[in-house]
Parts: C-alpha cells; sequence; structure tokens
C-alpha cells in the first residue's frame, strides 16, 4: 500500500523531534523497558498535565512527542489517555494541529483520549468559538471522546463500566475555572448514579481544591485561592464529600513528583499530576513526568513514569508508587 504523505506540519514536527534527539536535548524513550497491561487489570489508563503545545517550543512539543513514543513502543492498549488541562499554550488551531500530529506516535495504543480545557486552553479567546474547536479536536482523534451536544464543557463517559466526569469552565477565565450552579448540580446527580454502581469514580478537573496538593508552597507560594479551581472549590469538595469513591485527577500546578501529587481525603482521593511538556517545580524536576493508573478489582494502583525515557520513577521518590485498597463498600 502507498505510504500516506506527510504534511508540511508533520514533516515539520518530525525533522524537529528527529534533530533534537539526535542533539540529545530531548530523551529518547528505552523500548526495552515499555508499559504493560497487566491482564488481571480492569482498566489501565496514563494520566497526563499540561502539555501545552506551543508553536514557540520545539523543545516542549519534542518533549512530548517523546512521550507519545513511550506509549507507542506497547505491545498492549491503553483503556484511555486522559489529559488534565492545558492542552495548548494560547489554544490556538495550528497548536491542536501539532497535539495530533504528536498523538500519532501513539498509533493504535490508545483505545479512548478523555480531556478537559485548562485556563490556557480557554482564555483571552471568544469562550464559545474556543468550546467548539476544543471538542471538534477531541471529535477528530481517533478514540476522542467529546459529547453529542458540545454545549458545556461538563460532560461524562463511561470505560470498561467506569464513570468519568470532566469538569470545565463554564465562561472564560484567566487563571481560574467557574463551575457554576448548574455544572455543580449535573456533578452531585451524576456521581449518586455512578455511585450504584460501587465501583470508584474519576473525576477530571484542571485545576485542584484550594489547600490541596501542597497548595499555596506548589504554586510557588501565591495566594489564598492561586493554583487552585477558585470560588467554588468550597462547594466542589462538599460534593466530593457527599460521595464515595471519587477519584480526582487535576493538573495545573507543574510540580514534579513529590508528597503533594496524591492525597487520600477519605472520601475522595486527590491525584496532581505533574506536566508532561513544561518545566517541573520541586526537586524532582524531571520532563515528561506522569502516571499510569491501573485499576483492579480491590486496588487502584498509581505509578508515577518518566515517559520521555520510557521508565518509571524509582520507588524511593515519594508517591512514585501509590497504592489504594478500597474499603469494603466499594470494590471495581
Ligand atoms: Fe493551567
Amino acid at each position: 500500500m502507498a505510504k500516506k504523505k506527510m504534511s508540511l506540519l508533520e514533516r515539520s514536527m518530525h525533522f524537529t523531534f528527529a534533530h533534537l534527539q539526535a542533539k540529545g536535548k530531548v530523551a529518547v524513550p528505552d523500548p526495552a523497558t515499555p508499559i504493560q497491561i497487566d491482564p488481571d487489570a480492569l482498566l489501565t489508563m496514563v494520566c497526563w498535565g499540561d502539555p501545552q503545545i506551543s508553536s514557540f517550543s520545539p523543545l516542549r512539543t519534542a518533549r512530548f512527542s517523546a512521550a507519545c513514543a513511550d506509549i507507542g513502543n506497547m505491545d498492549g492498549t491503553l483503556d484511555a489517555i486522559v489529559f488534565a488541562g492545558d492542552l495548548c499554550e494560547f489554544g490556538a488551531s495550528r497548536e491542536f494541529r501539532m497535539l495530533h500530529t504528536a498523538l500519532r506516535g501513539i498509533g493504535s495504543h490508545c483505545a479512548h483520549y478523555i480531556a478537559v480545557p485548562g485556563n490556557h486552553d480557554i482564555r483571552l479567546r471568544h469562550y464559545h468559538k474556543q468550546q467548539r474547536k476544543f471538542f471538534r479536536f477531541l471529535a477528530d482523534l481517533p478514540g476522542g471522546v467529546a459529547p453529542e451536544d458540545r454545549l458545556n464543557y461538563y460532560h461524562k463517559t463511561e470505560i470498561n463500566g467506569f464513570t468519568f466526569l470532566m469538569l470545565g469552565s463554564d465562561r472564560s477565565s484567566f487563571e481560574a475555572s467557574y463551575l457554576s450552579d448548574a455544572q455543580l448540580q449535573r456533578l452531585d446527580a451524576d456521581l449518586t448514579a455512578a455511585e450504584l454502581t460501587g465501583k470508584p469514580i474519576f473525576v477530571i478537573n484542571h485545576q485542584t481544591l484550594k489547600r490541596m496538593n501542597g497548595l499555596p508552597v506548589t504554586w510557588l507560594g501565591k495566594g489564598d485561592w492561586r493554583g487552585s479551581v477558585g470560588n467554588e472549590s468550597d462547594k466542589l469538595r462538599a460534593i466530593f464529600e457527599k460521595h464515595r469513591g471519587v477519584v480526582f485527577i487535576t493538573g495545573h500546578l507543574h510540580y514534579g513528583v513529590s508528597k503533594y501529587n496524591y492525597e487520600d481525603h477519605g472520601a475522595f482521593k486527590a491525584l496532581s499530576l505533574p506536566t508532561v511538556g513544561v518545566v517541573n517545580h520541586g526537586a524532582f524536576d524531571k520532563f515528561s513526568q506522569g502516571y499510569v493508573v491501573t485499576v483492579y478489582p480491590d486496588r487502584m494502583v498509581f505509578r508515577a513514569r518518566l515517559f520521555g525515557e520510557g521508565r518509571y520513577v524509582d520507588p524511593a521518590v515519594e508517591n512514585a508508587e501509590i497504592v489504594w485498597e478500597y474499603p469494603a463498600e466499594l470494590q471495581a
């Protein structure tokens, strides 16, 4: 069969990626240690924060492409890749095209792509036009999960019997999110329904809650609300606490694997993702970090991975490996 001709954008990204790897400026993931799918797992997914793809940063795009190559090295197929927002730096159409192109490195090794918008994806742009662009990107991606009506960022999906609830700001915002009462009511109702499955429930948002995941330290010590979802933080927390088994997955902080990434709050767990594209803050500041999340009938395992290098983070690093054993009322 004739090979598909590469577009100019593809050729330019391909050339830059190869050049930066040849120069040693971007890691090459080790093909000998790919992610393995455990046949006993009910669900295996990769969770990435903040690729923030930008035309102005070939290095960032190349680091993200290296992470995609690590998935491309797999034998099996992930059930999902979850993006906790800030897919692009400026939310530009070209950046979404670059992201789409980089994701081709994953090939057929991912069944679903889930994404929520981050402040960089929406700010300084016409709200509804940007929303359409965001969902068009997902709808055009093989396996991309986009709601049918595309009227709100909030939507839900189910993968292997597990519920995923995606939050998103109801208006344009520079840094925090605005979660309307209508969105919070839908979340509450959907959590009530999902609880009947008796399984853990995944809630994805770009920003974590106030004073959570090391805030304000992880936002470099700035302010009470900064780095968090903002004004609706207490309302969101109250909803989580009404239910059982929520795994709240967020990004935005660009903080490397540390004691702050995972917090057990009883009713809910809070997993804050490092950035897979940009510079990570903190003592563990390596590039292309993220988590592989494996769900079993009785436990969930979160393993931090240096995707760009194709290896897991040394277990000596705090929160490099977390095992959550479910309480009796929760058995996946
Ligand atoms: Fe952000």
